[in-house]
């Protein structure tokens, strides 16, 4: 099986925590397009559900499939949110936003009861920080922004690169949001909360690219089968 295989049966997984009449949260990335691609069969097939997307990317693959469709400020609490990460702890924190969506995505899974990550075995880590963190900053005052976190980043013991992210075409990325990516290659980040407590500090970052205490469930299919972790004190463990 591939990681492609793995992703999708994380996916299969997650649409167990779907119920009829839901209004959910749909990611971005390659995982949570597998699991918009398994939701519209089920729409396909009766299933009644509206759904808010956190990117231009999902939302057209989700229009183009026929899966119902509302925006944030229509339906500004949701049932339950399924996405994608780019690392995930044994505590359910995340690094997010290798694809970009973080602010959207955090707004989303912020909005709703219940997180499902759904992810291969490769996203599985002990310790944060060996994908560099993604962060979402305003373009104006880059410079200074950037010298800023540096800076707090280095008070809360994280030192490294910070790259500004480019798109295919050689240009500043730019995100749903009119924003760039910043993304820190830290290492290892031995007190995530310290570091996204510093962050919060800096006025131009808009978002960081860590989840922590978002996730509810994290679904992890890899070689040696499907892996489902519950964060600790999630009041949905009692209801499932
Ligand atoms: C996008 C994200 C994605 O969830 C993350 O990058 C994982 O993507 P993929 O499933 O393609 O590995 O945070 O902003």
């Amino acid at each position: 099986m591939s990681s492609d295989d793995w992703k999708r049966q994380a996916a299969a997984e997650a649409l167990k925590y779907v119920e009829d009449g839901m209004k959910l949260g749909l990611g971005t990335g390659s995982t949570a397009a597998k699991f918009v691609d398994l939701l519209a069969d089920k729409v396909k097939a009766g299933l009644k559900v509206v759904c808010v997307p956190t990117s231009e990317a999902t939302r057209a693959q989700a229009a183009a499939l026929g899966i119902p469709l509302a925006t944030l400020d229509e339906h500004p609490a949701l049932d339950l949110t399924v996405d994608g990460a780019d690392e995930m702890d044994e505590e359910l924190r995340l690094i997010k936003g290798g694809g970009g969506a973080l602010l959207r995505e955090k707004i989303v899974a912020v909005a709703s009861e219940r997180v499902v990550i759904i992810a291969d075995s490769s996203k599985r880590v002990d310790l944060l920080g060996r994908f560099p963190l993604p962060l979402e900053v305003v373009p104006f005052g880059l410079a200074a922004t950037q010298r800023l976190i540096t800076g707090f980043a280095a008070d809360s013991g994280c030192e490294g690169d910070i790259k500004l992210r480019h798109g295919a075409n050689g240009a500043p990325y730019v995100t749903d949001n009119g924003n760039h990516i910043l993304d820190c290659s830290f290492g290892v980040i031995d007190d995530p909360e310290a570091l996204d407590d510093a962050l919060k500090l800096v006025p131009g970052l808009v978002e960081s690219g860590l989840f922590l205490g978002i996730a509810d469930v994290g679904i992890v299919a890899g070689p040696k089968g499907v892996e489902i972790l519950s964060a600790v004190e999630s009041d949905f463990d009692e209801e499932m």
